[in-house]
């Protein structure tokens, strides 16, 4: 009896060895996107967000200038029963000029219902499902995606499980000035981004700024158009939306965020409109975390947390998800340095799989908010399952298959005391000037 027990206990301690000796696997290289010749007319690097209730925004690129910023739509293939117009636009950057960027705005879809659709009149045709209009929904989250062999492996896993809306928490293509690797991206993500909505934010690799040349997030906000102003913004780079009971506040951290800011007037005026009886759960999104112990960007978003945590926290935000640092760290609800049953979960997710590769040194000895750090590629999937319920998972990418490595079940503040007793402070709060 007691050697089965020594014996067990044995095992146990191997296994517990077996993950710490755990090598990680090496970056993997840039992707190539050999040259081909495309029809000029072919719509490219076709992606899709949600613009408004029951209303999807269709983006695409084509080499010809006259070809027409159309998307005929239907519920069944090569049947196209509606037709929607809308805008383009084109930029240069440097010695670059892009290609005409379309975006049309379809609807009203129905829910939960799979759309084929195809762009400029011509061309492959696509396929949508657009989200459900209530609980289950489920989110796939990663950011600091880039162009590597891990980001293809990132997005492999996330083709595999079931989501209806992916997140991305800023970083996304890592062109870095070089315009092309933005066409390059859009060409990577097209079988995910074509299908299901893209919801993202921007990073400081969206910046490409150039001191008296090129302004700020000329490529980013040329590209990838989101709901701001479906959602009263007037920037690209902060915005809401809601789906299925969920509110959803996309923020910027490379925008001015102070008290005295546009953006935080925004946020103010967002919340205020925020019913938890429509949208219980209340998520937030941002590039540069504001609860990190990894030594990478160690106290880089402290400003902004000073300036807008204590709305969030008034607010009752249920989930903060962020990038920048690449690596994965999930945080218990916090406010204010500390644990606290009212603040929000805090997960790091900026590990999609870049060429900078990840972020490995953290900070010793572990704060005590910190629940989980791990520096590894992968990407995140959170399935609420109804108005009080969600669960959260990690999935790390290094086997070659995406192994759940976080996982936790989330409830929301929704009709808890925290929202009750913060409720009169966020009103004091949004109503000052
Ligand atoms: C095309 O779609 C319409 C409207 O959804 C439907 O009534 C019609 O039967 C479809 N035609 C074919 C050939 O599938
Ligand atoms: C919500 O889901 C959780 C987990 O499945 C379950 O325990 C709970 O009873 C559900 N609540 C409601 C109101 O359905």
């Amino acid at each position: 009896m007691e050697l089965k027990l020594i014996l067990v206990l044995l095992l146990l301690l191997l296994a517990v060895g077996a993950t710490a000796d755990y090598v990680r696997p090496p970056p993997r290289k840039t992707l190539s996107f050999p040259w081909s010749k495309k029809p000029s007319s072919l719509p490219q690097q076709v992606h899709i967000s949600l613009a408004g209730d029951k209303h999807m925004r269709i983006m695409w690129v084509t080499n010809d200038k006259n070809s027409p910023s159309i998307v005929e739509y239907g519920k069944s293939p090569n049947n196209y029963s509606f037709s929607s117009e809308g805008e383009s636009t084109r930029y240069s950057y440097l010695l670059y000029s892009s290609g005409k960027i379309h975006h049309a705005v379809i609807g009203p879809l129905e829910d939960d219902t799979t759309y084929f659709y195809r762009c400029g009149g011509e061309g492959p045709e696509f396929q949508l499902k657009t989200p459900p209009s209530q609980f289950p929904i489920t989110f796939a989250v990663a950011g600091d995606l880039g162009q590597t062999g891990w980001t293809k492996s990132t997005l492999d896993h996330i083709d595999q499980c079931k989501y209806d809306v992916h997140m991305l928490p800023g970083d996304l293509s890592y062109a870095d000035y070089i315009q092309r690797r933005w066409d390059t991206f859009g060409e990577l993500v097209q079988p995910l981004a074509s299908a299901r909505p893209w919801m993202v934010t921007q990073g400081n690799h969206e910046k490409e700024h150039i001191p008296f040349l090129e302004d700020s997030f000329v490529s980013y906000n040329s590209r990838w158009k989101m709901p701001y102003e479906e959602s009263a913004s007037s920037s690209n780079l902060y915005y809401s939306f809601e789906v299925a009971g969920v509110h959803v506040i996309m923020l910027g951290s490379y925008t001015d965020y102070d008290e005295y800011s546009d953006q935080y007037a925004w946020l103010k005026a967002d919340l205020s409109k925020v019913d938890r009886k429509r949208t219980p759960w209340l998520i937030v999104l941002f590039h540069v975390p504001w609860y990190n112990s990894n030594e990478a960007h160690q106290g880089e978003g402290d400003n902004m947390k000073t300036a807008m945590e204590p709305l969030l926290y008034a607010a009752g935000v249920d989930i903060v998800f962020a990038g920048h640092v690449h690596a994965y760290e999930r945080s218990s609800r916090v406010y204010n340095g500390k644990s606290d049953p009212c603040g929000a979960v805090h997960i790091t997710i900026g590990d999609g799989g870049n060429r900078e590769g990840l972020a490995r040194k953290y900070k010793e000895p572990k704060p005590e908010w910190s629940v989980f750090r791990e520096a590894s590629f992968g990407h995140g999937e959170l399935k609420i399952v109804n108005s009080t319920h969600a669960f959260w998972s990690w999935h790390r990418n290094d086997d070659d298959e995406p192994v759940r490595s976080d996982q936790f079940w989330i409830t929301s503040l929704f009709g808890s005391s925290c929202c009750a007793e913060n409720g009169p402070e966020l009103r004091k709060m949004l109503l000052e000037p």
